[in-house]
């Protein structure tokens, strides 16, 4: 399954033919939840990789055997791309992670009725654009991302790979007000308190930890180990699908990265941009690290870090 220049285009939005057919993301919409599932849904580049590992480390109660010996599509598959249902038929025991980069009016109707345990996280849209223009710079399964500008303009007017970011954060995480059993977690509380992020998770999962074992979680899923780890670091995949010298997988891992690489002028343009697509949604973000009052104005973020972020609407 090569097809590197190959888009599907499946509902409007476009998805790398490399790992997706239209009978794979068919199949997702089809898909059979059951209630024990753990979903994980994000957009791309908002802390997929680190979500699989936390929750694969929280099964297993701290211990890594799993996470340093399998990779993680095979141990949490994206459920649209074309592999799934073979590593779904062939997995046995235990509840079943699943992952999706499908925005929440595709996949709705399939988790309706489910009580299977969905975990959305999201991340602040300056850092996943960032992060996404490098890794289009390393997948060759993705396009070439073009200059800087023009990769922008296609994320904001949602015509980039997976769809509009936009829409995406705002149709899962306004379902946090009628599915109690989703999970809205961000890349920031996991960055900035990545042990009480853990325990949120693991209290979701209703899969108590003891304070050993979330200390063997938080070891685990730092970004060193994850760093140093095979089974997510993408080093597995062949130069021929990621070319590992244009760039690494675990790339930074940073709150407030997009600030080496916006200049004012796009910055301003982003802020107009997202002011007017976000007027309908009181989500807040932190885009940066920075003194600790503001921290500590910020509900649901305890301050355990020396730096503390800034969280604004736009
Ligand atoms: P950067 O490119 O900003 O470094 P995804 O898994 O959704 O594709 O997201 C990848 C992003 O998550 C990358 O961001 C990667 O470095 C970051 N990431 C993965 N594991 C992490 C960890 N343990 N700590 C911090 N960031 C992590």
């Amino acid at each position: 399954m090569a097809r590197l220049d190959v888009t599907e285009t499946f509902h409007g939005i476009t998805f790398p033919g490399h790992l997706h057919t239209q009978d794979s993301l068919q199949y997702a919409l089809r898909f059979p939840f059951q209630d024990t599932d753990i979903l994980i849904a994000t957009y791309p580049k908002s802390g997929t990789t680190w979500m699989q590992e936390i929750v694969t480390l929280i099964c297993s109660k701290g211990d890594p055997q799993l996470s340093q010996t399998v990779p993680n599509w095979t141990r949490a598959p994206w459920l649209e791309q074309y592999y799934s249902a073979a590593v779904l038929e062939a997995s046995s025991r235990g509840p079943r992670v699943i992952t999706t980069h499908l925005p929440q009016h595709l996949l709705g109707p399939a988790l309706q009725g489910s009580k299977a345990k969905v975990i959305y996280v999201s991340r602040n849209p300056k850092d996943v654009i960032v992060s996404y223009y490098h890794f289009h710079k390393m997948a060759k399964f993705l396009p070439e991302p073009g200059s800087f500008q023009d990769f922008l303009n296609r994320f904001l007017e949602g015509t980039s790979q997976y769809g509009s970011w936009f829409d995406h954060v705002k149709d899962w995480t306004s379902q946090t007000a009628t599915m109690n059993n989703l999970l809205h977690i961000t890349y920031e509380e996991m960055s900035l308190d990545l042990g009480s992020a853990i325990e949120r998770v693991s209290t979701f999962l209703q899969c108590p930890l003891l304070e050993e074992e979330v200390g063997n979680c938080l070891k685990h899923c730092s970004f060193s180990n994850m760093r140093d780890n095979r089974m997510v670091n993408y080093t597995l995949i062949p130069e021929e699908i990621m070319d590992h010298n244009r760039g690494s997988f675990m790339r930074k891992g940073k709150i407030g990265d997009w600030k080496n690489m916006f200049t004012d002028e796009q910055n301003h343009f982003f802020e107009s941009v997202f002011r007017s697509r976000m007027q309908d949604c009181s989500l807040k973000f932190v885009w940066e690290r920075q003194d600790e009052e503001e921290l500590c104005a910020i509900e649901g973020i305890p301050l355990k870090t020396a730096e503390a972020p800034v969280i604004q609407s736009a």
